[in-house]
């Protein structure tokens, strides 16, 4: 009896009612609920958005290896491999293997990256197997374009 009463208490008319076999069209939720549902429909695809794009502070212990040009990265958390071409220019590539997706076995010998799951080496060029991205370097700051 306690469970019905404290049920009637906390639960919208239109589900009281619907329970009573009283049929309403009408939704639970207010205007202002569905207001802040918009709003993070659109906070979260803002996001998203965001998330495509990388920002590197190569002043990062991490990334020590960038300053000098053949120095390269590969960033694990991001799935990436980052090799210093020049001064103004870092390249930016998909850690996973074109072969079959390894992505933790990479060696670097200042032109092509080597795979040693199987042995195949990949060119760092755009223009090779790997999955090149846009990158851009401003400063000390590297922004990669995920998509
Ligand atoms: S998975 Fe990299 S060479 Fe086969």
């Amino acid at each position: 009896m306690k469970n019905r009463r404290t049920f009637l208490k906390t639960a919208c008319k239109p589900i009281v009612l619907a329970a009573l076999g009283i049929p309403l069209i009408e939704a639970c939720s207010t205007e202002e609920d569905l207001s802040e549902t918009i709003n993070s429909t659109n906070d979260s695809s803002q996001q998203s958005n965001t998330n495509t794009e990388l920002k590197i502070d190569l002043d990062d212990d991490r990334f020590k290896n960038l300053k000098e040009i053949s120095g390269w990265v590969n960033h694990t958390s991001e799935n990436i491999l980052l090799v210093r071409i020049s001064d103004e220019e870092i390249r930016v590539f998909d850690n996973s293997c074109p072969h079959q997706g390894a992505r933790d076995q990479w060696s670097f010998d200042g032109s092509n990256f080597t795979c040693s799951r199987h042995g195949n080496s990949y060119s760092a060029s755009c223009s090779g197997s790997l999955k090149c991205y846009d990158a851009s370097l401003e400063g000390n700051i590297l922004t990669v374009d995920l998509t």
